[in-house]
């Protein structure tokens, strides 16, 4: 086998900077994370996430009218098309995963628009409608999916309600409360974007080609699923729920220390100083639980925390293993009622307005994504006819 002399290969392209981008900025040694221009902290828990959004297409916040046209626009495109809801029944009678349900529900959404419709626009208009149709049918097709695989009816989407209590309300069918709709609107808002991760790339290679927002956001699916990536948030909860009481904090969780597991919800490979969405929904979470909700497990998953942080300085001195943010993701998501199988997609419902914006990015950068490779292999094979070997 020939083996190359000086290899510039990267494996998993870390420390590669392969986009310039204004959406957001993750420096994992301050502990600091700015979104479009504002440091996460200030953002999350006071923008709507209609505003958000706004913010990540628009790189400005809007004003009065623009806002409520822009609620508008997104709150009319709300509704599923038979193709989508068959798709979601079809789905939902073999139980598979909600992420491959809306993997599968977001690639109908190209049915959405009358062929002589869709060819009057350009390609970046035509985008530019199918980023809506995305951000808006994503809690639609989360909460429709869910409630089919519960056996319950989907529920109709309201247009009178903002993205984050319209989403709870499919879910549940009542009307939020302030603090519930606050809770969501703050995790929305958290996890929106966060540079160049996997599936963010993922959206840019495939619109790089000029080809459509849907598949790109469609691969981006693909690609949060896995549990090196978005695909692991339940187990940080399930922790709590094996410790029980807070106690038992310290002996179960030296166990799994000292049996080589790895604290869930701890830890990260960016952040080493904290991770700033932790705090954020932290603070959220203290809010809704304090509002609305089981007061002995917030405070069982604190007592957790403090336990769990002292353990892993002890065991891991010097490694910086800070809360990251799947601890307070699924502390926050149990408490506004969503079950665990769900916190995935719940996340692609707020990912996919970062995704997106991405790609308008991407667009106008116009420059196709296409590393290389370093062939390994070998060079001087014989061919055998298919008789002879
Ligand atoms: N619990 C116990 N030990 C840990 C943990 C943890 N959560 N995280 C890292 N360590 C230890 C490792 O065992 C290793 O110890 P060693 O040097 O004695 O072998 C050391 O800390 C460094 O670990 P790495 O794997 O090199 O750290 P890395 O930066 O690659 O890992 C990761 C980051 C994968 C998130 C890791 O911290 C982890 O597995 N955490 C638990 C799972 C989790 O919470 N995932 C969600 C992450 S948030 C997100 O991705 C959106």
């Amino acid at each position: 086998m020939s083996v190359p002399t000086a290899s510039s290969f990267v494996p998993g392209l870390e420390g590669v900077v392969a986009a310039q981008t204004r959406l957001s900025s993750v420096d994992g040694l301050a502990g600091e994370l700015i979104i479009a221009g504002f440091p996460l902290e200030r953002l999350a828990s006071n923008a709507t996430f209609e505003e958000t959004v706004y913010l990540l297409w628009h790189d400005a916040l809007p004003n009065v009218a623009q806002l409520d046209d822009f609620r508008q626009e997104l709150a009319v495109d709300r509704s599923l098309i038979p193709a989508t809801l068959d798709l979601l029944k079809a789905a939902a009678a073999q139980k598979v995963d909600a992420m491959d349900a809306l993997r599968m529900a977001a690639s109908t959404l190209s049915l959405r628009v009358p062929g002589e419709q869709a060819a009057n626009l350009s390609h970046e208009e035509a985008n530019k409608r199918d980023a809506r149709i995305l951000v808006a049918q994503f809690p639609t097709i989360v909460a429709a999916y869910w409630r089919l695989t519960e056996g319950n009816d989907p529920i109709e989407p309201r247009g009178d309600l903002s993205h984050a209590a319209n989403y709870l309300y499919m879910l549940f069918g009542a009307i939020p409360s302030a603090e519930r709709t606050r809770g969501m609107e703050t995790y929305l808002n958290t996890v929106v974007d966060h540079g160049l991760n996997a599936s963010t790339f993922a959206a840019r290679v495939i619109i790089a080609t000029q080809s459509d927002m849907i598949s790109a956001i469609v691969g981006a699916v693909g690609a949060l699923k896995g549990p090196l990536h978005g695909g692991a948030p339940g187990p940080a909860l399930d922790m709590v729920f094996e410790i029980g009481d807070a106690s038992r904090a310290e002996t179960v969780l030296r166990e799994k220390i000292e049996r080589g597991e790895r604290l869930m919800g701890f830890g990260h490979r960016v952040y080493k100083v904290r991770d700033p969405r932790a705090d954020v929904l932290a603070a959220a979470s203290e809010r809704l639980y304090r509002a609305d909700g089981d007061m002995a497990l917030y405070n069982l998953s604190r007592e957790v925390e403090k336990t769990a942080l002292a353990l892993l300085e002890e065991y891991k001195p010097g490694r910086n293993l800070k809360t990251n943010v799947e601890f307070y993701t699924a502390l926050l998501l149990h408490g506004l009622g969503l079950p665990t199988p769900l916190f995935t997609s719940t996340f692609a419902i707020s990912r996919v307005a970062g995704w997106t914006a991405h790609c308008f990015e991407q667009q106008q950068a116009g420059r196709l994504i296409r590393p290389q490779s370093e062939y390994i292999g070998v060079k001087d094979r014989h061919w055998l006819s298919v008789d002879q070997r």
